[in-house]
Parts: C-alpha cells; sequence; structure tokens
C-alpha cells in the first residue's frame, strides 16, 4: 500500500507538492525530481548515510555530491550551515538543482534551511527516515538551525518539491528514535479535532488499540499510521503556512520542550522526549485550570506511559530557570507564554498569558511526579 496526498498552499510557490507514503519507494524518487535539476546534493547524517546513502544514489538519473554531518541534535547549528552552503558553491550548484535531504528532522531542517537560503532558495526533497520526520518534521516546511541558547532560532519558512517516506527504513530506527517520534504522533492524537479535516481513523483509539503493530514496526500499521498524520499536518499548514494563528496548535507541548533541550545543551534529550515531557506537561496545566476533566487527563497520562515517554527532568533544573528558558521561546512575546491546552478529548485551544505561577507549580509537579497524581 503507498498513500499519496497532497500539501496545497495557495500564495506561496511551489503552491502544492506530493507527500508519499509507502515501501520500497527510492527507485520512484527520480520521478519526483525537479525536471530543472541537473545536479544533485545530498545531504545526511553518517548513521543514514551508512544505512540508505547506496541505495538512494544507485537509483538516481544525475550526478550527484554528498554532505554527511555527524549525527544528533548538536549538528543543527550554524557552523554546519556555513559548511553546506560552501560545500555547495564547490560542487557548482545551481538555483535550478536541488537539494536533498536523506534523514531524520536534523538532516531535514538543516538542509531545508540550507535550501532555502543558497543562492535565495534552491528546490529541495525531503526522503525522511525516522517516524517523527515522516509525521512532522519533513512536512511544512519549517527550517531552522538552532542557537547555544534558543532552538530553533534562525530559519525560514520554505516549502520542499516532494516529501517521499519509505517505511522500510524505519526498519533500522532504534527503538529510543521510535519513542521519540511517536511522542509526535501522539501530540497529532491530542489534537486531531482541531485540525478541521477529516481523517480515514480516529487516531487515539487507533493508538490504544494497535500498540503491539506500532512497537514492531509492522508496516502497513506505520503506513496507516503515517498517513493519518500527514493528512493532520498538510490540512493545518494549508490553513495557514507561516503560523499566523491554527498552525500554532501544533506547538502543543513544544513551550516546555524547547526550554528542556536548550537548557541541557541539546545533549539531554532527543527532541520527541523533551516533547512527551511537554505534553503531560500541558495535561496537567489544563486540568489545574479546569479545562479538561481528570478522566481525560488520567486517559492522556495513561497512553503516554503505555508507549513508554516517561521522562524526568534532571534534579539540578528549577522550576524558575526551565520557566525563564520558556521565555527565549519564539512563542513569547513581552514576557507572555502562549499555551496550547488540552479542551476537550482530541481538542485543543491556544491560550496567550498564562500566569507564570501556573506554569512554575507544573513544573515542580513534572519534577515530581508523585504530585501529578498519575505516577508511573
Ligand atoms: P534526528 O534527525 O537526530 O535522528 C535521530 C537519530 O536517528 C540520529 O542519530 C539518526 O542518525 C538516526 N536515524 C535516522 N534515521 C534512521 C534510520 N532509518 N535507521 C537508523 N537510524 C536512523 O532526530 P529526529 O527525531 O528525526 O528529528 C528531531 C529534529 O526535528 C529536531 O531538531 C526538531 O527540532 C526537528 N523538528 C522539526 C519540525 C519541523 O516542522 N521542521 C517538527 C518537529 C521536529
Ligand atoms: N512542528 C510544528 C510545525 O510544523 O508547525
Amino acid at each position: 500500500m503507498t498513500c499519496s496526498l497532497e500539501v496545497k498552499i495557495p500564495e506561496s510557490p511551489p503552491h502544492g507538492y506530493p507527500l508519499v507514503i509507502g515501501e520500497n519507494l527510492f527507485p520512484e524518487i527520480r520521478n519526483y525530481l525537479p525536471q530543472s535539476s541537473s545536479r544533485l546534493f545530498i545531504i545526511s547524517d553518517e548513521n543514514v548515510a551508512d544505512l540508505y546513502l547506496a541505495d538512494l544514489t544507485k537509483n538516481l538519473p544525475c550526478p550527484f555530491t554528498t554532505f554527511i554531518i555527524e549525527a544528533g541534535e548538536e549538528s543543527k547549528n550554524l557552523d554546519n550551515f556555513g559548511k553546506i552552503c560552501s560545500a555547495a558553491v564547490k560542487a557548482d550548484l545551481s538555483r535550478k538543482d536541488t537539494i536533498i535531504a536523506l534523514g531524520g528532522g536534523v538532516i531535514g531542517d538543516i538542509a531545508g534551511f540550507a535550501a532555502a537560503s543558497y543562492q535565495r532558495g534552491i528546490n529541495f526533497i525531503q526522503i525522511p527516515t525516522t517516524l517523527l520526520a515522516m509525521v512532522d518534521s519533513s512536512i511544512g516546511g519549517k527550517v531552522a538551525v538552532n542557537l547555544p541558547d534558543a532552538k530553533n532560532m534562525v530559519g525560514a519558512f520554505y516549502q520542499p518539491h516532494a516529501v517521499i517516506a519509505d517505511v522500510n527504513t524505519l526498519r533500522t530506527l532504534p527503538d529510543k528514535e521510535l519513542k521519540t517520534g511517536l511522542a509526535e504522533v501522539l501530540k497529532y492524537a491530542f489534537l486531531a479535532k482541531s485540525c478541521n479535516t477529516e481523517t480515514a481513523i480516529d487516531l487515539l483509539t487507533f493508538l490504544e488499540s494497535n500498540q503491539d503493530k506500532i512497537l514492531t514496526k509492522d508496516s502497513q500499521t506505520m503506513i496507516t499510521l503515517i498517513n493519518a498524520c500527514a493528512v493532520l499536518k498538510a490540512a493545518v499548514v494549508n490553513q495557514d503556512e507561516k503560523e499566523t494563528g491554527l498552525r500554532a496548535i501544533l506547538n502543543l507541548g513544544h513551550t516546555f520542550a524547547h526550554a528542556l533541550e536548550s537548557l541541557t545543551g541539546y545533549r539531554h534529550y532527543t527532541h520527541g522526549e523533551a516533547v512527551a515531557i511537554g505534553i503531560k506537561g500541558a495535561f496537567l496545566l489544563a486540568a489545574d485550570k479546569g479545562l479538561i476533566s481528570e478522566e481525560y487527563k488520567e486517559k492522556a497520562l495513561n497512553l503516554l506511559s503505555s508507549y513508554g515517554l516517561t521522562y524526568t527532568i534532571p534534579d539540578d533544573l528549577s522550576p524558575e530557570e526551565i520557566y525563564a528558558a520558556m521565555l527565549h521561546d519564539k512563542k513569547a512575546s513581552l514576557g507572555q507564554l502562549t499555551f496550547i491546552l488540552p479542551t476537550a478529548m482530541a481538542e485543543v485551544g491556544i491560550f496567550p498569558s498564562v500566569l507564570p505561577k501556573e506554569i512554575k507549580e507544573v513544573i515542580s509537579k513534572l519534577k515530581n511526579p508523585k504530585n501529578s497524581s498519575h505516577n508511573p
């Protein structure tokens, strides 16, 4: 089974692009390359390159250059961005050519930012190889690098020419990275109804009923799961490409997450692990504010636990420190923090101006799970 859908953005070129999700897709990638392209520049990390670069390149129709960076979030930085751009000049990459991002969200984000900036923008294609990248980061055109003190602080909105997700690549994905992706999948389950679109499955129910098949990465189950998330993400991006409103809901859990990631030097947590803590924080905050029932909060926390998404905050980080880091987030404005909070089953709302006291109380509960009623 291969699923194919389209992102359709009315205002900005390329206006629409295909998202293809299936198995054995590498031989088909040539069909999605821009016609103008006579040279390709493939960016990957060392793990993914070892596993998949040979497979990818044997199927390409034109000459290519590769640029391989060290794996991990710490590589998503301005230094590597500069090196990629210089290597593109050396490779004679022209405006008509194409950058291919082969890897997880780190590669997609930095390669996409290079594509957005090099010669003021050249084509790029996303070939996501992690669950997180397939369900989220490869779709919708957010591309960026981190600064040492703030996540994704330098970047652009720049849409790819195509996204090709071959679920066969998930077979080699370590369990830790699978769980990281599942944190973003659960995010979609908790906000599905707010995306103003229909999906073939009810994600919350699907996650509750198909745990074994998901955790063993059964191909058809993964295609169904990724397709459902992609439909939701594409719908949100189609309605609000540049995050002037609705797209902010995709940041559920992310204000907590970005603060924890930057405070711990991008080394302690994967992005999804930090998002899982952030989603838990959002549910605790929503329950404290009386937005959701205790039952729904417990259902959500149980689902997180059942996928092993239970991570803790290092002892040496204080609520004050975490709160201060949140104020550096892109979503903070004049000292006010906006939170995406659950409001009903699979629905979320946007809450500007949550009080510092409320946030610090939740951080204390996250640091001390015994106080959050759910104690995995
Ligand atoms: P990642 O790119 O660091 O990949 C995780 C690890 O898995 C790496 O070590 C990588 O080498 C390895 N790997 C990748 N594919 C593999 C495979 N098929 N088999 C074996 N190993 C494989 O991390 P990620 O979780 O994919 O992405 C996280 C990044 O995505 C963060 O920087 C986050 O900010 C970003 N992100 C961006 C968006 C967006 O909209 N642009 C959305 C969500 C997250
Ligand atoms: N991952 C959040 C977004 O794409 O908007």
